[in-house]
C-alpha cells in the first residue's frame, strides 16, 4: 500500500519542532511545510503596514490578500525560507518584534482560517510534514501520525539563547528569555479558537535530555512503527 502520509509536530515555542521537522521531512523525502513562518510573515506584513495586532477585521483582510510562498531554508537558524508579495522576508520574520506581536496576530480567526485554508490546500496530497500549534488538533486531525514535541521552560530558553548567538544578535539576559517563552506559550494555549493542546492521540516527545539527532531518530522510529507497521 502507497498511501501518502501527513505527519503533524505541535508544541510550545522553541521546542525543536522546525529544527527537526525540516530534517525529519529531509530523511523521508517529505514536503515541510513551516506553518509557524505563515503567522509571522502575516505578523511583519502588519507591523510594517503599522496595523494594529488586535485589529481583527483589518487583519483578516490582510492575511486574505497577501501572497505567502515557502521554501526550504538553509540551516536551523533559517529553516524556512519566507516570501511575502513577492519580496525575501526570510529574515525580517524570525526578528523581536514580529516574535513578540506574533501571538495576538494570531488569535484571530480570520486570520487563522485562511492560513488553515492554504496549509490544507498544500498538505491534502500527503507526503508532508507540518509543525505548528494546532496541526493535530485542528488543520489535519486525521494526520497519520502526531508527534506533541516538548522541552522545560529552562532548556527552551537556553536553545533560544544559543540561537540568537548563532546569528550574532544581542541575547537577552536567562529570566527575560524565559518570560517571552511563558508569555508566548500562555498567548497561544489561552485563545478562544484552535489554541496550543496535545491531540489526544499525539504521542509526546520530551527532548530536555535529547540532542537533535536522537530526537529526529525516535520521530523516524515512531513513524515506522505506526505508519509503516514495523515493529522492531
Ligand atoms: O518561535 P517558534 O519557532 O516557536 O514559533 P513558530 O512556530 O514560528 O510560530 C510563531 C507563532 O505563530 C506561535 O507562537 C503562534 O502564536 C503562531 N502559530 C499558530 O498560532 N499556529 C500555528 N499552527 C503555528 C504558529
Ligand atoms: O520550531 P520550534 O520553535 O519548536 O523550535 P526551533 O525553532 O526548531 O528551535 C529549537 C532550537 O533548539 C534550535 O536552535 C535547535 O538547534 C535547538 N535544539 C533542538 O531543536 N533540539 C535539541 N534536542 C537540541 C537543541
Amino acid at each position: 500500500e502507497q498511501r501518502s502520509s501527513i505527519i503533524a509536530i505541535d508544541g510550545p515555542a522553541g521546542a525543536g519542532k522546525s529544527t527537526v521537522a525540516r530534517r525529519l521531512a529531509l530523511r523521508l523525502g517529505f514536503l515541510y511545510i513551516d506553518t509557524g513562518a505563515m503567522y509571522r510573515a502575516v505578523t511583519w506584513k502588519a507591523l510594517t503596514l503599522g496595523i494594529d495586532p488586535q485589529d481583527g477585521e483589518r487583519l483578516s483582510d490582510l492575511t486574505r490578500r497577501m501572497t505567502i510562498r515557502l521554501a526550504p531554508g538553509y540551516q536551523s537558524a533559517f529553516p524556512t525560507r519566507v516570501w511575502v508579495d513577492g519580496e525575501e522576508v526570510t529574515r525580517q520574520v524570525r526578528e523581536e518584534a514580529v516574535s513578540l506581536a506574533v501571538s495576538a496576530v494570531s488569535s484571530h480567526p480570520g486570520v487563522r482560517s485562511e492560513l488553515v485554508d492554504q496549509q490544507r490546500r498544500l498538505g491534502k496530497l500527503g507526503g508532508v510534514i507540518l509543525d505548528g500549534r494546532d496541526i493535530g488538533t485542528h488543520v489535519f486531525p486525521e494526520a497519520d501520525l502526531k508527534i506533541f514535541l516538548t522541552a522545560a521552560v529552562a532548556v527552551r530558553a537556553q536553545r533560544r539563547a544559543e540561537d540568537l548567538r548563532a546569528k550574532g544578535l544581542p541575547v537577552p539576559d536567562r529570566d527575560l528569555l524565559e518570560e517571552q517563552i511563558r508569555s508566548r506559550d500562555e498567548q497561544d494555549s489561552s485563545r478562544a479558537y484552535a489554541p496550543l493542546r496535545k491531540a489526544t492521540d499525539a504521542i509526546e516527545v520530551v527532548t530536555d535530555h535529547f540532542s537533535i539527532q536522537q530526537t529526529v531518530e525516535r520521530l523516524l522510529a515512531l513513524y515506522r512503527e505506526k505508519v509503516e507497521g514495523d515493529h522492531p
